[in-house]
């Protein structure tokens, strides 16, 4: 599939789709939003692809909704786009999604961070929600992840502030995974995406669905949750095939079945 905004590489068991507006620093367009989540949507029913990295590129993850874009629209346009609505294909990602972030990670594109499992930081990544400085808030979910993610006070002040953190800062709070050498991040998010490829599909499935439960439901339903998926993954061939390769001192095969 051509796409002209972002770039996908696959290389089985993993794909990067890397998104591609330098020009304006990867800034989230329509256009780009409908490539990025229709590329995910075909994903989702690939078996050659098990996890996926999401990146801006060495120099920028996202410096948000596309500003140019949206400076002369109404409510109603608004509304009738629902920009902010057409990320659910991601938020609703059903395989691991790691984010490699170098440089600004701003607006929207922060709130795409945050709707990714893991978080690979270059030294270079700042996270920020700047939508204050523009008359408006976050839309796309900022309000409600920042505080879940990182706390109340840390959530506040990036709203109300609209000033960046820095990876390191991004690290000590909780919002990222790892920071490494700007180089390196990539590398270091496939690394991981591969880790967790050669887990048993169908367990790594329910761990994502689980925890992603954790964040809308009392603690009672989400164990009740947790519980079924656990009883239900004694149903599988990977399960037999992972503690008996365990009690016979071999590495499981893992089939996804
Ligand atoms: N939308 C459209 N264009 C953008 C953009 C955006 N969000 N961010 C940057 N650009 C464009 C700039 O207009 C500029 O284009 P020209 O070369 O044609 O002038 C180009 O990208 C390079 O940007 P700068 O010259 O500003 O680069 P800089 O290094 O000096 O500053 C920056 C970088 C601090 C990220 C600055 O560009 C900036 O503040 N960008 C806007 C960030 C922002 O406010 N994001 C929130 C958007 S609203 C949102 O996301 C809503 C939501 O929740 C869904």
């Amino acid at each position: 599939m051509a796409y002209e905004h972002i770039l996908v590489e696959i290389e089985s068991p993993i794909a990067t789709i890397t998104l591609n507006r330098p020009k304006v620093l990867n800034a989230l367009s329509p256009a780009l939003i409908g490539e990025l989540t229709s590329e995910l949507s075909r994903i989702e029913t690939d078996d050659s692809v098990v996890a996926v990295v999401l990146t801006g590129g060495p120099k920028v993850f996202a410096a948000g909704a596309d500003i140019g874009d949206m400076a002369d629209q109404g409510p109603v346009d608004q509304l009738l786009r629902d920009q902010t609505g057409r990320w659910a294909p991601l938020a609703g990602f059903r395989k691991p999604l790691i984010a490699a972030v170098n440089g600004y990670a701003l607006g929207g594109g922060c709130e795409v961070v945050l709707m990714c499992d893991m978080v690979i930081a270059g030294d270079s990544a700042r996270f920020g929600q700047p939508e204050i400085n523009l008359g408006i808030i976050p839309g796309a979910g900022g309000t409600q992840r920042w505080p879940r993610t990182a706390g109340k006070y840390v959530a506040m002040e990036a709203m109300l502030t609209g000033a960046p953190i820095t990876a390191q800062r991004a690290y000590e709070v909780g919002l990222v995974n790892k920071v490494v050498p700007s180089e390196m991040t990539v590398e270091v998010a496939r690394r991981l995406a591969r880790q967790v490829a050669a887990k048993p599909p169908l367990a790594v499935r329910m761990a994502k669905e689980a925890v992603l439960k954790s964040f809308e439901t009392p603690l009672t339903e989400g164990l009740a949750a947790e519980r079924k998926s656990f009883y239900f993954l004694f149903a599988t061939e990977d399960q037999k095939e992972g503690m008996h390769a365990f009690l016979e001192k071999r590495k499981g095969n893992f089939k996804g079945r």
